[in-house]
């Protein structure tokens, strides 16, 4: 399976991929990088991996172009957004309908569209006072957050979290989950409606 991961940050989830790719638990290779940020270390983890990386600015006119012209050259089986800020064209996930999926940390439906990114979702998770989080895998269709879920993870919130605190312990879910979901996948025991 073609893989290609959409980044804007750390990329922990980028390098349990990779990970998993390399110790076969994913049959599959990534085979580019794409982040919407120059810095992101996600693009070193890429490098070091020996994986074509790419920085294309959201800025850019020719931003989604460049995105089109990507995938096309990589042939994408599936596309992971993983940690990524930028949000796709509706002409470019209806050319890959199927093919994108999401990770983010709570459990959709709660915590989760416009302006929910972040440390901003854990932050209102504690605000709300719930008494469990966690993390959802689901396909990306027109909205933000909004396609079928293939898989989410609930983890309980403890008395003394912080934002932070609750954020590394979603973020561990965050790798088992997006693991799981691209296995379900790749042995098309979960595919889009
Ligand atoms: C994480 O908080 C994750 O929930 C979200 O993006 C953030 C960074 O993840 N999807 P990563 O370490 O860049 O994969």
């Amino acid at each position: 399976m073609n893989i290609v991961v959409l980044i804007s940050g750390n990329g922990s989830n980028l390098q349990a991929i990779i990970d998993a790719c390399a110790d076969g638990r994913i049959q599959g290779q990534v085979k580019a990088v794409v982040s919407s940020n120059p810095t992101a270390y996600g693009l070193e983890r890429a490098t070091q991996a020996g994986i074509p990386s790419y920085w294309i600015s959201r800025k850019q006119k020719t931003y989604e172009q460049e995105l089109l012209d990507c995938f096309a050259q990589m042939q994408p089986d599936l596309i992971v957004l993983a940690g990524y800020l930028g949000i796709l064209s509706r002409e470019l996930v209806q050319a890959y309908q199927g093919k994108i999926i999401n990770i983010h940390p709570s459990l959709i439906p709660k915590y989760c569209g416009k302006g929910y990114y972040g440390i901003k979702v854990h932050q209102a998770v504690i605000a709300g006072r719930e008494k469990e989080s966690g993390a959802t895998v689901h396909f990306v269709d027109q909205g933000i957050d909004t396609g079928q879920i293939i898989i989410q993870r609930a983890i309980p919130v403890l008395a003394k979290d912080s934002p932070q605190t609750l954020a590394d312990r979603v973020l561990a879910v965050e790798h088992q989950i997006l693991i799981e979901a691209i296995q379900a996948i790749e042995k098309q025991l979960c595919l889009p409606e």
